[in-house]
């Protein structure tokens, strides 16, 4: 770092000379770093929608190598996941509520606090690199605020930083675990009464909600194989499936977009959640004819391409239909080349084309709070609201009232969620097939969902299954499967 003077020499007058100004220094990363969190904290933006064209900017000015590209996407990752967290330590070191702070100069500070307390970064690197950024983009002034509390944060690490500023446990459970593992209160609350059980299991799932989660690809049924994309991707980058047979695990930096199946479409990337619902669904014993299958929430159309490339291999034929026309686009993509016969529609599921009891096997992955893929969507958590989930409610019941009308007497629905909240879940089946909220009952009987994921453990007491990111390593998804009896 240059020490350019940009004033003039103080004049000879007896007094100390005034400390000559420096123009700041503008450190490419972290200045890369903050431009993604004011995107996402003022526009509403996506992490992993900004940061790609902003990392790809910078690299076609040529003043940023992988390495910094990863450590700009470390920051950002880390400081919108350990929000929570930071923000409670920097409450602590501020004079005033934090609402009161300008927005700008606490992404600044909880980026500061991300590398003092979440990285390995040298204490007085962290320091002077986020004092440096306040003052290109918050001024001198507000640069010394940054620093007076950048410096109070890295007196302590962050176990007795959380020790100082979490409620403790015994006084209150889920506000101790909502600052320590930096998730809204309502989420815990959520989280725990889904999963049950006491502290460990709980704490376990959070702290998962806080790691990176590994890439995996899925090999579409009748395209691909597991085995073709284990050779191309090479013994040390690429592990089998935890449980899908046609899943491959990347290892750390490997990119799908290199292989050749992914390339053609043979191959994509899907969590192995995912893959498991799609493959319980087909699995899933029907009595008498299977040969028309139903999803009827496709976009953008990842089990829908593994459920066809399935139905393909049993002479069936997939009608994959999603509300929205750009999202159905992205399905017929996801399905060009299946090996058998398939069609796609833009159609609303609350209100479908096709005649009831059309189908044998249907699945109905509704729409969700998405509060399983946290992993994925480091701002997710502090976006959703407890009343988003009113929002999603009668439409979730909607699409499953009207998948147990398009299957036939004897034919399978799979109701699925990427949320393991129990109001999207659990309770949505039990109040369709009850005929709560002023509808008929629906005469359908459970199928236990257990035995249809082979090897997977810690499944509960079914029939439903639950799987969980600390548990499967796959994100929370939900699976119900249902038989029409009459
Ligand atoms: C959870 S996503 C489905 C993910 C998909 N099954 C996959 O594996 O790629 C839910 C989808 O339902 C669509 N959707 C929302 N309302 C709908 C409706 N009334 N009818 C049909 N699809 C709807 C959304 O646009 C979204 O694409």
């Amino acid at each position: 770092m240059s020490d350019q003077p940009s004033s003039p020499p103080a004049k000879r007058t007896g007094k100390r000379p005034a400390k000559p100004h420096r123009r700041p220094q503008k450190d490419p990363v972290r200045f890369l770093a903050f431009e993604a969190l004011r995107a996402v904290d003022e526009r509403d933006a996506y992490a992993n929608l900004v940061l790609p064209p902003l990392l790809k900017k910078a690299r076609a000015k040529g003043d940023f190598d992988e390495r910094d590209a990863a450590l700009a996407t470390e920051l950002v990752y880390g400081t919108l996941r350990r929000q929570g967290t930071y923000d409670a330590v920097v409450a602590a070191c501020v004079d005033r509520p934090l609402r009161e702070v300008d927005p700008p100069v606490l992404d600044v500070l909880a980026l500061g606090a991300h590398q003092l307390l979440g990285t390995r970064i040298p204490t007085h690197a962290a320091v002077s690199a986020s004092v440096e950024l306040a003052r290109v983009v918050l001024g001198e002034g507000r640069a010394k605020f940054v620093n007076a509390v950048l410096r109070k944060i890295s007196k302590q690490d962050l176990d007795a930083w959380v020790e100082q500023v979490a409620p403790p446990y015994d006084d209150d459970a889920e506000a101790h675990l909502a600052v320590v593992h930096s998730h809204p209160r309502w989420i815990v609350s959520a989280l725990w009464d889904a999963l049950g059980g006491g502290r460990a299991g709980i704490e376990d799932l959070l702290e998962a909600d806080n790691e990176r989660p590994e890439v995996t690809l899925v090999a579409r049924p009748g395209r691909s194989t597991a085995d073709e994309l284990l050779d191309a991707v090479g013994e040390d980058s690429g592990l089998p499936g935890r449980w899908s047979p046609y899943a491959v695990r990347l290892a750390e930096g490997g990119e799908p977009g290199a292989i050749a199946a992914v390339q053609e479409g043979r191959a994509g990337v899907q969590d192995e959640g995912s893959q498991l619902v799609a493959v319980a669904l087909a699995n899933a014993p029907v009595e008498g004819r299977d040969e028309r299958w139903l999803d009827g929430c496709a976009g953008p159309g990842g089990k829908a391409a593994m459920l066809a490339g399935l139905a393909a291999g049993r002479g069936a034929a997939l009608l994959a239909s999603e509300k929205q026309p750009h999202r159905a686009r992205l399905v017929e993509r996801a399905l060009a080349g299946n090996p058998g016969p398939y069609q796609v529609i833009a159609a609303d599921g609350t209100r479908p084309p096709w005649l009831p009891g059309s189908f044998d096997r249907v699945l109905m992955d509704v729409p969700c709070s998405g509060l399983g893929a946290l992993r994925r969507r480091p701002e997710a958590r502090w976006r959703r609201r407890a009343e988003d989930l009113e929002g999603f409610a009668p439409l979730q019941r909607g699409l499953l009232r009207e998948a147990l009308s398009a299957v036939r007497v004897g034919g399978v629905v799979g109701y699925a969620t990427c949320s393991p909240h129990l109001a999207e879940t659990r309770v949505v089946v039990d109040d369709v097939l009850k005929g709560r909220g002023g509808h008929q009952p629906v005469e359908a009987e459970w199928i236990d969902a257990r035995p249809l994921l082979p090897g997977v453990p810690a499944l509960g007491d079914g029939p439903d299954v639950q799987l969980w990111p600390h548990l499967h390593g796959t994100d929370a998804m939900y699976l119900a499967l249902l038989r029409r009896t009459a």
